[in-house]
């Protein structure tokens, strides 16, 4: 442990190229990156010490010995549109350290999921975008903690902060049922996810449980890893134990 941050770690996702330290100038708009939300190659690659940045040359990250090569930005560049689940998705299910670790509705099963996985992104389905939901005007993300709310009486914590929000009634109205259907007298007060999100990580298993305070075990003398039943990291020198689930019932 160590109190200094890693910083240069944990800005490849929070955004900016070259946030390594306090000094960040947060006003200079050339360092935000267009491309990674932008570029449509799937090519383009952080490295995940690079404080933002891609490699200007070559490299392997010790980690996971995967070698990251320097963009080709001609490409990059000429492919740029639309952001697709791909772009979302490098940060949005990596968050936490690694793959459904701190959203089990958000991991890498989303990049190509089917209808049953997902009623709305399924690309045998309506193959939504993220964006389709999470509308966008002047690059304001309609999310939920930072926006206020379309429905007037449920507000969040900081509901004041403005911009577009996102609910599932912005599409389906508060009577989405068929006529008669006894679940279109609950939308008044029962969320539609309570009913319409039985499980979730049906896919991935997701981190549940994560206790630092045992980190530190070595093997003969040397740091190690141990993988549990589904296959995840339960051990790891450097981070402690952790419990990994799958086909989790929200609470
Ligand atoms: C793989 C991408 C990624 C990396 C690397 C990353 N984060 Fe995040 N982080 C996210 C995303 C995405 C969110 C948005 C919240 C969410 O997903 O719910 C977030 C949210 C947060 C939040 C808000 C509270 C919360 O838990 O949601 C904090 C604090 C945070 N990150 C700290 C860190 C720190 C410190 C590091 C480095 C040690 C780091 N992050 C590295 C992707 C990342
Ligand atoms: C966090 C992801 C993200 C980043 C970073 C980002 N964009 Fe966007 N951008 C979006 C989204 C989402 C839209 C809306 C797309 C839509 O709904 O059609 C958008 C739309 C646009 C548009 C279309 C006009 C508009 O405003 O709707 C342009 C041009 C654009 N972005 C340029 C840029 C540039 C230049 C940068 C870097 C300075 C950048 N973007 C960085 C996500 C991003
Ligand atoms: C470079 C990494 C990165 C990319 C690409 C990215 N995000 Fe994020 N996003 C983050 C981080 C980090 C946060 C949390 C920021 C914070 O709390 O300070 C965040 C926050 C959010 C939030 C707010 C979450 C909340 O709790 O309210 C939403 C919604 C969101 N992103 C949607 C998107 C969408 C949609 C896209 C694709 C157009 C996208 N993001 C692309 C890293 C990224
Ligand atoms: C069918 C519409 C829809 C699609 C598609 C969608 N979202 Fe969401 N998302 C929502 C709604 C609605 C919420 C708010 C949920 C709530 O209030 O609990 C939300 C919440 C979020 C949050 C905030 C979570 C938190 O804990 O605060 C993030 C981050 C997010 N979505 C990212 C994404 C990403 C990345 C994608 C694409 C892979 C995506 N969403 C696709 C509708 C959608
Ligand atoms: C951007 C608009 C949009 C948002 C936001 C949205 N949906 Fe949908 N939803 C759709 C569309 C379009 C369909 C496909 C309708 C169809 O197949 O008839 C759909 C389909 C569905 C279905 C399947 C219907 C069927 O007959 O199989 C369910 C259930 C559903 N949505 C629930 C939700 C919930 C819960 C939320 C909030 C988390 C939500 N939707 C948010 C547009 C949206
Ligand atoms: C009390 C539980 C409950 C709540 C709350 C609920 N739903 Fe449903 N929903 C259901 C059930 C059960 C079905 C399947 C109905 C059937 O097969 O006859 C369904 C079906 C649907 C369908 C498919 C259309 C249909 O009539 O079969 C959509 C779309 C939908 N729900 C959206 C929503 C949205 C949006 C909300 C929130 C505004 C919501 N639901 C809230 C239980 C609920």
């Amino acid at each position: 442990m160590n109190i200094q941050s890693n910083e240069a770690r944990c800005t490849s996702c929070h955004a900016g190229y070259g946030w390594e330290d306090k000094d960040f100038d947060f006003s200079d708009q050339t360092k935000v990156d267009c491309l990674v939300c932008h570029e449509q190659t799937e090519t383009y690659k952080k490295f995940p010490t690079g404080a933002g940045n891609p490699v200007t040359e070559s490299k392997v990250f010790p980690e996971n010995k995967k070698t990251y090569h320097p963009p080709d930005y001609n490409k990059v560049a000429q492919s740029v549109s639309r952001p697709s689940r791909y772009n979302c998705g490098v940060c949005h299910f990596f968050g936490g350290g690694g793959d459904g670790v701190k959203h089990g509705d958000l991991d890498s099963s989303l990049f190509k999921p089917g209808k049953n996985l997902d009623v709305h992104m399924g690309e045998d389905g309506q193959n939504f975008d993220c964006i389709r939901c999470h509308s966008t005007t002047l690059h304001k993300i309609a999310g939920r903690v930072y926006t206020t709310p379309a429905s007037k009486h449920r507000k969040t914590l900081i509901e004041d902060d403005l911009a577009s929000k996102i609910t599932c009634e912005s599409c389906h109205g508060n009577r989405p049922h068929k006529g008669g259907h006894k679940a279109n007298d609950h939308t008044d007060k029962v969320a539609c996810q309570s009913c319409h999100i039985p499980y979730f990580a049906r896919v991935n298993p997701t981190k549940m449980y994560w206790d630092w305070s045992t980190a530190g075990k070595k093997k003969d003398g040397k740091p190690y890893k141990e993988k549990g039943p589904l296959g995840k990291t339960v051990y790891d020198t450097k981070k402690g134990s952790f419990r990994w689930e799958k086909n989790v019932k929200p609470e």
